[in-house]
């Protein structure tokens, strides 16, 4: 038997939590030609919600998923988003002829056949006109399908860190995805700021272009149904009170949630209470210590003690009140100020709701062990 907490990606219905309002309004707005951008902190489950949609879509619809996590340039987003065409429902088995070909010659590249057999093209242009008129081609034929396509394009705030003068950028792709009457674009990506600029900036080209819609973490009751029904169906025994106390230590954030019970799943005995996961979590956590060890180099040793602290605390309303101050050992509240700013920039810390913790479910669990 499969474990039913995935650890990665999307595998169907059965393992997937919830969503259903989200699933609900992303799939209206695409019945009513509407854009949208999806954004959320890291791993709440972005990308597993997009592959949901997919599946649940109508067979009305091709379904495109584009992940650009990693390209640097115009030339690789195209590429990406034309190996992300190849892979999709336009080119089913029986139709993979002429049409492909037709395609990939339009783009003005050849293809190959990838290490995992998959069809892929390996196009590189040089200049910025040709990369334009291939993303060009690239819509051109998504506009012409007899079918709508959705083209969904995950961690979209890669392109503003591509090195060439941004805004044209994001102007070409603007009018190009105006023009498009065929395709409904899902953009989704974690990085707020970028995200936030590029969508809520009144002089962006992408201004209020799309419905915006916010990811938050999954209802406490309705995940501990999911997770016990899983542990039931296993035949494994899980106490009740622990899924409670597991989900509010990891603030219900997706993927630490589902990385736990994996773990749990897989143990031929599961702990009956909090004292007893701990023995176990502990030696779970202390595994991830090499991820966490080069932490101080990155951090100013001012920083690193409130990043204790925060995970101390777990989660902190005020980080400037006299309560936290004192637990930090800082009389000024303004020097904490500084250093809480800095770690909300590296990341480190993030605002969940009306307070702040780290962002790092396991970080903050690791440093608790080790304090
Ligand atoms: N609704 C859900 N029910 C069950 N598991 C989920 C759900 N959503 C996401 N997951 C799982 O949680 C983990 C993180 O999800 P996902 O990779 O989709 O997050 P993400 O927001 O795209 O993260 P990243 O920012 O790293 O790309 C994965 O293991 C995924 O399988
Ligand atoms: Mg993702």
């Amino acid at each position: 038997m499969m474990n039913p907490f995935l650890l990665k990606g999307y595998v169907g219905p059965e393992y997937f939590c919830d969503r259903e309002i989200e699933t609900k309004n992303i799939i209206d707005s695409i019945k009513n030609q509407q854009d949208i951008t999806i954004y959320a902190y890291r791993r709440l489950g972005k990308s597993a919600l997009i592959q949901h949609i997919s599946s649940q879509l109508s067979r009305d619809y091709h379904f495109i998923y584009a992940d650009i996590w990693g390209t640097n340039s115009l030339s690789e987003l195209t590429r990406e988003l034309a190996n992300a065409v190849i892979r999709s429902t336009i080119f089913s088995q029986r139709s993979i002829g002429n049409k492909l070909k037709d395609f990939i010659k339009s783009l003005g590249t050849s293809f190959s056949i990838s290490p995992d057999g998959r069809p892929s093209i390996d196009l590189m242009y040089h200049d910025r006109n040709t990369t334009f008129r291939g993303l060009e081609e690239l819509m051109f034929f998504l506009e012409h399908q007899e079918k709508p396509v959705v083209l969904a394009i995950d961690e979209f705030q890669e392109i503003k860190k591509y090195d060439s003068v941004q805004v044209p950028l994001e102007a070409t792709l603007r009018k190009l995805t105006q023009q498009s009457q065929n395709i409904r674009f899902i953009y989704s990506g974690s990085e707020f700021h970028l995200i936030n600029e590029m969508f809520n900036t009144y002089n962006r080209p992408f201004y209020q272009s799309t419905r915006m819609m916010q990811l938050n973490s999954i209802d406490h009751d309705t995940y501990k149904k999911f997770i016990l029904s899983h542990f039931k169906k296993g035949k494994k025994e899980m106490s009740h009170e622990l899924v409670d106390q597991i989900l509010d230590s990891t603030y219900r954030h997706t993927y630490y949630v589902q990385a736990i019970f994996n773990h749990l799943f897989g143990l031929s005995k599961q702990p009956k209470d909090w004292a007893g996961f701990e023995s176990i979590y502990y030696e779970f956590i202390m595994e991830k210590g090499v991820f966490y060890s080069e932490l101080p180099d990155r951090m100013t040793p001012q920083q690193f003690v409130i990043t204790k602290a925060f995970a101390k605390a777990g989660k902190v309303t005020n980080p400037q009140g006299n309560e936290f101050l004192k637990k930090v050992g800082f009389t000024n509240s303004s020097s904490m100020r500084r250093g809480v700013q800095a770690l909300l920039k590296k990341q480190i810390i993030i605002k969940d709701g009306s307070f702040y913790r780290l962002y790092d479910v396991f970080l903050e669990h690791y440093l608790k062990f080790n304090s």
